[in-house]
């Protein structure tokens, strides 16, 4: 019979985050350095997050990986370097009780399996690479005891995705682009935790799964390249912005925060326009981005002061950012109006996430939602059902965390396997 040996064990839970001073555009492609500093909000893990168990044991033979219980290969570049620097950090593991000793020089030689699950569409260009090479890397971490902290390990899951070094923290976090060759400062920072901006309340609308037609790699390669746009942006606007979204953070200015996020964003866009051949993030749906543009554009100005701020990614989806529950509770309103859910849909599935949001609005099924009253701010407001897929509700939330709850573990105790 075969000897019974050890499986040592770590889950960690990871959140995803969407940046309000875009990153776009590398200096260089290996090591995944920008050419400029953005700023993000990492969204609460409760809504979408990634969770991975990582595991050793000298039993394994090879590094295997599954991604949302399908086996996928490690062998990429990206995964690669996410393994090696954090195999170089490793330090000595000893758990008495399992019978485990693991020496410092022995983890280049042990293999490593994981097992990776994320809460929310892969395909839905909602930045899940982000949060997986950040949970990735975060859970190998605490498996080999790395002494590294959380800005240092950002360095790390840069590497598998550039905007993963933002999710290695709560609240709003800045990617300091660093000046180094070796990209040893190009690591991410916390502004300031979750609970500095609580009332912030931020709704997602999915448009579709689909996987997106421009890559990011391909997409900022082509705008490095060819955009004149890019490098005015890198150089002249992004330094300003950012000390002026520091700012805006720091003090709570709601009307600077947003008036930043929505011309950054546009700017993003425009620099894709901008790039030979042109890059249509919006280009399928854009009659969609045009009415949320535009809804919340002219009801801020109705307001006198922002209420609202959009932000869009390479990708469909919109990402509003209310300034409180009272404006949060109207945004849902002309949302539903715009697009509400098919006939026969649940209104439970059609927006998900923090359901109070709803509650507040006075909407409790869809006869609500049919009784809604046209947003004053758009001319004859049509109603377009199935133009989104479904809402998300959620709110600035936490970093990292492990998960020592075993039950919660991706990978079974004994074989190592996926559960
Ligand atoms: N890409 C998308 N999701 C991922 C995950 N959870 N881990 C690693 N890479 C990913």
């Amino acid at each position: 019979m075969a000897e019974k040996t050890w499986v040592r064990m770590v889950t960690a839970q990871t959140p995803t985050n969407i940046a309000v001073i875009k990153y776009w555009g590398k200096r260089d492609e290996t090591l995944i350095l920008p050419v400029n500093d953005s700023i993000s909000v990492t969204l609460d893990p409760a809504h979408l997050c990634t969770i991975t168990t990582v595991a050793v044991s000298p039993s394994f033979d090879q590094d295997r990986m599954w991604l949302n219980g399908k086996e996928i290969s490690l062998s990429g570049g990206r995964y690669q370097n996410c393994l090696r620097e954090i195999r170089a950090r490793a330090c000595e593991v000893e758990d008495k009780e399992k019978g485990i000793k693991i020496a410092k020089n022995d983890w280049e030689k042990l293999h490593v399996r994981v097992a990776s699950y994320n809460n929310f569409p892969t395909a839905a260009g909602l930045a899940s690479s982000a949060a997986g090479f950040a949970c990735l890397v975060f859970a190998l971490a605490k498996l080999m005891k790395a002494k590294e902290d959380n800005s240092e390990l950002s360095a790390i899951a840069r590497q598998g995705s550039g905007s993963a070094c933002r999710s290695l923290f709560g609240g709003f976090v800045k990617w300091i682009m660093g000046k180094a060759e070796d990209g040893s400062d190009s690591l991410a920072v916390q502004l300031v935790d979750e609970k500095h901006w609580d009332e912030l309340v931020i709704i997602i609308a999915v448009v579709s799964s689909r996987q997106k037609e421009t890559s990011s790699t391909t997409g900022m390669r082509d705008s490095v390249e060819t955009s004149l746009l890019l490098q005015h942006r890198a150089k002249e606007v992004v330094p300003k912005r950012i000390k002026q979204m520091e700012e805006a953070i720091k003090n709570r200015d709601f009307g600077s925060f947003a008036q930043l996020t929505c011309a950054d964003s546009n700017q993003f866009h425009a620099v894709c326009l901008d790039t030979c051949p042109p890059i249509f993030y919006m280009n399928d749906t854009s009659h969609r981005q045009v009415k949320i543009i535009s809804c919340v554009e002219k009801w801020n100005c109705s307001e006198g002061t922002p209420q609202v701020a959009y932000t869009f990614d390479a990708g469909p989806n919109a990402v509003l950012i209310a300034h409180n529950r009272k404006a949060a509770t109207q945004l849902i309103q002309k949302l539903l109006f715009c697009f509400p859910p098919s006939s026969d849909a649940d209104l439970n599935c059609y927006v998900i996430g923090d359901k109070s949001i709803l509650k507040d609005a006075g909407i409790e099924d869809i006869k609500d939602v049919e009784a809604l009253p046209p947003p004053p701010e758009i001319k004859d407001a049509q109603r377009s059902k199935g133009d989104v897929s479904y809402f998300i509700c959620t709110k600035p939330g936490r970093g990292p965390d492990l998960l020592s709850d075993e039950s919660l573990a991706l990978l079974h105790p004994e074989t190592g396997l996926p559960k």
